[in-house]
C-alpha cells in the first residue's frame, strides 16, 4: 500500500544513515569497515559520495535501533532488513558484519542494499542483496544511475560494468558516466532506464568466462532495444575496479575508447578464438553472430552489420541473409 511504500521509504533512509555512522563513528566500524574501503583505494569523498557504510556484527542492531524508533515488526520484516524467527523475538538483521552499498531510484531514494564480506570465503555468499520488497525490484534498478545520471547525458554514453566496487572505483577516476546491474542478467526496464539519457553504450565486463558469458546476452537485449552498442572485456583477471586502480583515468578512458568493439568484431574474436580450425565450430561461430545480427532493429542498420559479416568470414551476402531468415524463423 501507499502508506506502507512511505515507511518502507524511510526505514531505508534510516538505516542508510545508521550504517555510514556505523562506518564512520564506531571503533569497530572504523577498524573493520572504514579500513577495508580504504585498503581497497576508496577515497573518504567518494566513501560519502556513495553513502557506503557498515553493518555490525550484532545480530540485531539495526533492528533494535528501528524498533526504539517506533517502527513497527510488520513493517520492519516487509523492508528486508530484519527477520523475527519464533526463537529471535528481538529479531535479526539481514546484513551483519559486511559493508554496505545503498542502492538509489533514479531521484536518489535509497531502495535497498548490496552487502559485501569483508573477507573472501567459499562458504559465504559474497555479496547479499535486499530481496524484492515494495519498493525494491531489481529488475528495474540500475546501480549508480542516481550518481552518473548527468554525466551520461553530457557523454551521450553510458558504461555498462558488472559490479558495485566498478561504478565507485570509475567514478573515483573520474570516469562518470557508469552503471551496473548488479550481479543480475541486464533486462529491458533496466535498458529503458538508460534509453532516457543516451542510446549508446558501452560494456566493459570482467576478463572471465561469466563476464563473456553476460557480454552475449547483453548484447542480443541490447540489440533488441535500439541501443547502439559497443563492447570490452578487460584482460584476463581484470575488472574495472582492478584496472582503474593500475592505471591513470586517461590511459582508461583511451583503452576504452581504443579497445571497444562493435558487437560484430567482439563475438567475432571470442568465438573464433574458441572454434580453431574447426570448420563446423566455425560456421556455428558464424550462426551466432548473425542470430546477433538477427536482433538488430532496424533493416538498413542488419544489412550494414550483415557486409560486415560477410566481408570478415568471406561468405556470399546471400547464404548469411538466408541464415538470418532461418535465425527469425526460430525467434518466432
Ligand atoms: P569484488 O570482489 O568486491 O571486487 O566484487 P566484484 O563486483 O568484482 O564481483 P564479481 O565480479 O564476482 O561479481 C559482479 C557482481 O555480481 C557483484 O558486484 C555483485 O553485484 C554480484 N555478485 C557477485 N557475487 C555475488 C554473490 O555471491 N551473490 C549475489 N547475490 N551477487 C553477487
Ligand atoms: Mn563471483
Ligand atoms: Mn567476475
Ligand atoms: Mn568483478
Ligand atoms: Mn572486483
Amino acid at each position: 500500500s501507499q502508506t506502507d511504500k512511505e515507511l518502507l521509504y524511510k526505514i531505508h533512509e534510516i538505516a542508510s544513515n545508521f550504517f555510514q555512522e556505523q562506518l564512520f563513528e564506531t571503533e569497530v566500524g572504523r577498524t573493520i569497515g572504514y579500513s577495508y574501503f580504504k585498503e581497497r583505494g576508496l577515497r573518504d569523498e567518494i566513501i560519502k559520495k556513495f553513502q557506503l557504510g557498515y553493518s555490525p556484527e550484532k545480530k540485531n542492531a539495526f533492528t533494535q535501533y528501528a524498533l526504539d524508533k517506533g517502527y513497527s515488526k510488520e513493517i520492519l520484516e516487509k523492508s528486508g532488513l530484519s527477520i523475527f524467527p519464533e526463537n529471535s523475538p528481538n529479531g535479526v538483521d539481514r546484513f551483519r558484519e559486511r559493508v554496505i552499498f545503498p542502492i538509489h531510484s533514479f531521484s536518489g531514494r535509497v531502495l535497498g542494499f548490496g552487502a559485501r564480506i569483508l573477507k573472501n570465503n567459499i562458504k559465504t555468499a559474497k555479496y547479499l542483496n535486499s530481496p524484492e520488497t515494495e519498493i525494491y525490484h531489481k529488475s528495474n534498478v540500475l546501480y549508480g544511475l542516481n550518481q552518473s545520471k548527468q554525466s551520461i547525458s553530457k557523454n551521450n554514453l553510458c558504461l555498462l560494468v558488472e559490479g558495485y566496487m566498478d561504478v565507485i572505483a570509475l567514478h573515483q577516476s573520474g570516469i562518470e558516466n557508469v552503471v551496473s546491474s548488479s550481479g543480475t542478467a541486464l533486462t529491458v526496464e533496466q535498458i529503458k532506464l538508460i534509453k532516457r539519457l543516451t542510446e549508446n553504450v558501452t560494456i566493459l565486463f570482467d576478463g572471465d568466462k561469466a563476464g563473456i558469458k553476460a557480454s552475449f546476452r547483453s548484447i542480443d537485449m541490447l540489440l533488441s532495444e535500439s541501443m547502439n552498442i559497443r563492447v570490452l572485456l578487460f584482460p584476463d583477471g581484470d575488472d574495472p575496479d582492478s584496472f582503474v586502480r593500475k592505471h591513470s583515468q586517461e590511459y582508461v578512458e583511451n583503452f576504452i575508447q581504443k579497445e571497444a568493439k562493435d558487437f560484430i568484431d567482439f563475438k567475432a574474436e571470442i568465438l573464433l578464438k574458441e572454434a580453431g580450425d574447426d570448420p563446423i565450430k566455425k560456421a556455428e561461430s558464424i550462426r551466432d553472430i548473425v542470430k546477433s545480427v538477427g536482433f538488430v532493429q532496424n533493416a538498413l542498420k542488419q544489412e550494414v552489420y550483415l557486409k560486415e559479416v560477410s566481408n570478415k568470414f568471406q561468405l556470399s551476402e546471400q547464404s548469411l541473409f538466408n541464415e538470418l531468415n532461418v535465425q527469425k524463423q526460430l525467434q518466432k
